[in-house]
């Protein structure tokens, strides 16, 4: 595995992450301890979850499962915004979003949660219109003095989004949000024209989700829906679904030829395909079996020369 610095920061992160989205809605402690347990010792460092995972339940099974290792040996990253906790799925007012209220509290809850002292990167898991921007630049920075949370961070934000932050930031001397976790893969790239040149130019490190478009990227789907799949459950299959149109399934068909043709599965080279976008610091994968993560891993050593650059770019089209 190899590690590389957060954006402009000194965090060092696993170029491949694991997630904790969907997968623990069971509430199958067992399965959470065996995937973080295969990860760590395959070298990732890097642990993503959110708040409203499991309606708070994920957190606690990810803190439960990462308390077998030294605290100092991982990186633990949340995030708030959603509403998720009383009255689901009529939440009071203040239940959800970028509030200064809002934010505190679910800081505290998700430290209890998850059972440790800090959180080494608290995400803005979207952008909240309805709070003022040097509400939440704030509160992020008075977490970060009372040695809460370490970093901050925002998912799914915009350019100008960013940049308003990192100025409002940097006018009142507070820290810098540091990371962002957009959604990208090869099938999903619209936000490679502005966000990702705004996130060089600004510092922040790029943790991208879904890397292997919740597993189409892996050519599970070639012959139909497998038993088992993401895509065959009717709760966790509602997101993946849209993304098997007939143009995807196509270029799928041709990126497993050319990863054949590697000797390579087609997971490692949508990842190692990700790592080489300027300015990605780790993707953020995620797995329901052991073996998935050990195959996912090897993506950090398959090295794309400039021929397969060109081929991939010709099927992307782009
Ligand atoms: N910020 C946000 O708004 C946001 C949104 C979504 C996700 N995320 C984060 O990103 C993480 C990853 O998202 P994701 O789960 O969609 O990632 P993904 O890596 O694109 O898809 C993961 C799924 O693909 C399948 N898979 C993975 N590796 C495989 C392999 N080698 N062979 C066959 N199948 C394989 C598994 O599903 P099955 O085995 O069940 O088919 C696995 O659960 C989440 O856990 C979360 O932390 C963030």
């Amino acid at each position: 595995m190899k590690y590389r610095r957060l954006g402009m920061w000194g965090l060092q992160l696993s170029e491949i992450g694991l997630g904790s989205w969907l997968v623990f809605d069971s509430g199958d402690q067992r399965l959470s301890d065996t995937l973080h347990r295969t990860a760590y010792e395959n070298g990732i460092n890097f642990f993503d979850t959110a708040n409203v995972y499991g309606r708070g339940n994920t957190e606690v099974m990810v803190g439960r499962s990462l308390r077998a290792f030294r605290r100092e040996t991982y990186v633990l990253a949340t995030k708030v915004f959603w509403a998720f906790q009383r009255d689901w799925p009529f939440p009071g007012a203040n239940d959800r979003g970028l509030s200064r209220k809002h934010i505190f509290e679910q800081c505290h809850a998700s430290l209890k949660r998850l059972g440790v002292d800090y959180i080494d990167l608290y995400q803005c898991h979207r952008f909240d219109p309805n709070a003022p921007l040097i509400e939440t630049c704030r509160i992020m920075s008075d977490l970060i003095a009372q040695g809460k949370i370490l970093y901050w961070g925002v998912s799914e934000w915009n350019a100008q989004q960013i940049t308003e932050a990192v100025a409002i930031c940097d006018d009142h001397g507070w820290q810098r949000p540091a990371s962002n976790q957009p959604l990208h893969n090869m099938l999903e790239r619209h936000w490679e024209a502005e966000v990702f040149p705004t996130c060089r130019r600004l510092g922040l490190g790029i943790v991208t989700f879904s890397p292997l478009a919740e597993g189409l990227l892996t050519g599970k789907y070639s012959q139909g829906v497998p038993k088992g799949s993401r895509a065959a459950d009717e709760n966790l299959g509602q997101f993946i679904k849209p993304r098997m149109t007939q143009e995807n399934l196509a270029r799928l068909q041709k990126l497993g030829a050319l990863a054949a043709g590697l000797g390579a599965p087609m997971s490692n080279l949508a990842l190692a395909w990700s790592l080489h976008r300027p300015g990605v610091t780790s993707v953020i994968t995620g797995a329901s079996k052991p073996q998935q993560i050990i195959e996912n891993v090897k993506a950090a050593n398959l090295v794309l020369d400039e021929a397969i650059s060109e081929r991939i770019s010709m099927i992307l089209g782009g």
